[in-house]
């Protein structure tokens, strides 16, 4: 055997026979994280939020609410607590406030369906109250927690008190709307917009005209980013 034919043989012994050559292309690209994966995450936080037994929001309300939509979602959306609509069908945005939701997506060409909704509370406040800033520090760390998992590209903070546990108490949302700011979260950079709530809205369809202005800068944003919803 000569040298060359040694080496030949050699690299051909070398090669694992189980190896299959594939036409597939090779995925190069850090792949995000698996379904199963986020969605154990998702129940485990759950699990967290109904193991809470010091909160008088829990104790008055009729169900947890959590989230709806799509969890795979680039734009997140989060509110301030559920109502009675909500409280009773376990699920956010689901009475007047949720149906002026869905029509301000759809101005912009989005479905419902295909962004992720949560609240900064998970529990009915009695009688709608706003929750108090010891109840939104307290679910914070859970909204934190939920944001990471669901990693959105665009957060929209609806409302005072998602402005509260997401930017701070010491703002006027009615100077902050419209704005693009970084928050960060657990050492996570978000690209955020705070812009008014649903339910403020229609108390004030006066504004409309601003929220209006805020839901085509959120769009122009998703074209720019080539975010696909
Ligand atoms: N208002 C909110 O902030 N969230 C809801 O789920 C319903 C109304």
């Amino acid at each position: 055997m000569t040298n060359k034919e040694f080496l030949n043989d050699e690299f051909l012994k070398s090669i694992d026979t189980n190896f299959k050559f594939s036409n597939k292309p090779i995925k190069r690209f850090k792949m995000s994280e698996e379904p199963a994966q986020i969605k154990l995450k998702l129940e485990k936080l759950m699990n967290k939020i109904n193991e809470i037994n010091d909160c008088d929001l829990k104790k008055n309300a009729n169900k947890m609410v959590f989230s709806d939509g799509n969890w795979n979602s680039k734009l997140m959306i989060i509110g301030e607590g559920p109502g009675q609509k909500e409280d009773e069908m376990g699920k956010p945005f689901m009475g007047d406030a949720g149906k002026l939701l869905n029509k301000m997506l759809a101005a912009i060409n989005i479905k419902r369906e295909s962004v992720y909704i949560t609240n900064v509370v998970n529990y009915r406040p009695p009688n709608n109250r706003k929750p108090a800033t010891t109840e939104i520090n307290k679910y914070s760390q859970f909204l934190y927690e939920h944001i990471s998992i669901i990693n959105p590209k665009i957060l929209i903070i609806m409302g005072s008190t998602a402005m509260e546990a997401l930017i701070g108490c010491n703002y006027k949302i009615s100077k902050e709307r419209g704005i693009w700011k970084d928050v960060i979260i657990k050492g996570k950079t978000y690209l955020s917009i705070v812009t008014f709530h649903p339910a403020y809205l229609l108390r004030q369809p006066d504004q409309k005209k601003y929220s209006w202005a805020d839901l085509k800068e959120i769009k122009n944003k998703i074209n720019e980013l080539n975010i696909i919803i």
